[in-house]
């Protein structure tokens, strides 16, 4: 079926809302995903929000007899594939976790695909593969280095997807570089919901205006930026969650597929960031949360994170331009849908 994908991952925080506005857009999911960082409230919740039950396989993508079940028993026009660990300390903690995971359990998935002549693929990368960018803003022909085993998974993913662009043309391959993904959907029912501590600013954040941490620690305030905190361009997730739309739009238009007739091209392999093209300080971002939540947000300057870079911010004109998508969020608003999930669900989905 041409509007049918499986979507890997899709109980996580992006996924969730990427279905959401798939529905809207008229695709039909499977969501298969391993629960290993998810909870399946998170599925209940979207189907109840797009009143509709969703077909949800609880799997492991390095699970080849499982996977290749499911393409025996659906006809994918694609997979949208978030499914991977993401937390950076840990990956330094346990490289060896990070690769099979993400990278064998992406070979896993890939080899299953191609098996099944299904060509097309919406790959979730992370802006974590420009390093230290040379310049601002950064765009798709940036040189790519990392310093963390998570960043490394994700660049051998990269690096194995233009390889098998290169050796089979048929391949369709779209890598989606997120900058940093914050908020969430605006009826407060689905959300970003980290096990622990958070390692991530916006949860972070969150979690000291709703009471559950004390204070803030803000990593650095000596970077050679506009008031010496990290600057970094932060995305509403729900339009996040519209650039896979508009890339599987996109993937429609342009694929020859075997699975669609109908077909224009080949894509090969594609990076296209997704970000709003525009930096804001954790000051910044302290100061609208406060605005927004009404609520105090004690923090203190601690000394930098290791691994972490001053500034990082997207130029979006690619996307604009192949795929007609842009974000349209603000700060504010992403701010607002944090507070409204955070205060509605002070304990995640437990
Ligand atoms: P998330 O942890 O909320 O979602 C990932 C989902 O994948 C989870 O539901 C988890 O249970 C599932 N999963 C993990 N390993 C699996 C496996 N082996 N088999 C099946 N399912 C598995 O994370 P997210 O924030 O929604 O991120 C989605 C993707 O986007 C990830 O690949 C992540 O690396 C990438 N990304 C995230 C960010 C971010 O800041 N959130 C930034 C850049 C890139
Ligand atoms: N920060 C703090 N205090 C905290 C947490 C973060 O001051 O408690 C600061 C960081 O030092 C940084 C900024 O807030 O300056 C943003 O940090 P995040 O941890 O929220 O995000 P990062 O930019 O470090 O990394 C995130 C994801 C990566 C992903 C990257 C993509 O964690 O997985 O965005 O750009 F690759």
């Amino acid at each position: 079926m041409k509007n049918k994908v499986l979507v890997t991952g899709g109980a996580g925080y992006i996924g969730s809302h990427t279905c959401i506005a798939l529905h809207e857009a008229g695709y039909e999911m499977v969501v298969y995903d391993n629960l290993s960082n998810s909870s399946v409230e998170a599925i209940n919740r979207v189907s109840a929000l797009i009143d509709r039950p969703i077909d949800f396989i609880q799997g492991d993508i390095r699970d080849k007899k499982r996977l290749n079940q499911v393409f025996d028993e659906h006809k994918f026009f694609g997979v949208i594939h978030f499914a991977g660990l993401k937390a950076v300390g840990e990956s330094v903690a346990k490289p060896l976790m990070y690769y099979d995971n993400n990278v064998s359990g992406s070979i896993t998935l890939l080899e299953v695909m191609m098996a099944h002549q299904v060509d097309n693929l919406i790959f979730s990368s992370s802006a974590t593969v420009y390093g230290d960018p040379k310049t601002l803003p950064i765009d798709e022909t940036a040189p790519r280095s990392c310093t963390n085993p998570y960043g490394q998974s994700k660049l051998m993913i990269e690096h194995m997807l233009e390889d098998l662009a290169t050796a089979y043309p048929s391949l369709n391959l779209i890598s989606l570089r997120y900058f940093n993904p914050v908020g969430a959907h605006p009826s407060g029912q689905i959300g970003e919901d980290p096990n622990d501590i958070p390692n991530n600013l916006m949860p972070y954040i969150s979690q000291v205006a709703v009471g559950k941490l004390e204070r803030l620690s803000i990593f650095g305030d000596d970077y050679p930026t506009v008031d010496g905190t990290g600057v970094r361009d932060f995305i509403h997730v729900t339009d996040l969650a519209q650039g896979h739309v508009a890339a599987l739009n996109y993937l429609q238009q342009h694929a020859s597929s075997n699975s669609s007739s109908d077909a224009a091209g080949s894509v090969g392999f594609l990076p296209i960031n997704l970000g709003t093209g525009k930096g804001t300080s954790v000051l910044d971002l302290v100061a609208a949360f406060t605005k927004v939540s009404k609520q105090p947000i004690p923090y203190q300057f601690a000394a930098r994170r290791a691994g972490d870079i001053a500034s990082c911010y997207a130029s979006a004109d690619k996307a604009k331009e192949l795929l007609g998508w842009e974000a349209k969020l603000s700060i504010t608003e992403m701010c607002q849908d944090t507070w409204r999930w955070q205060s509605k669900n002070p304990n995640g989905y437990a």
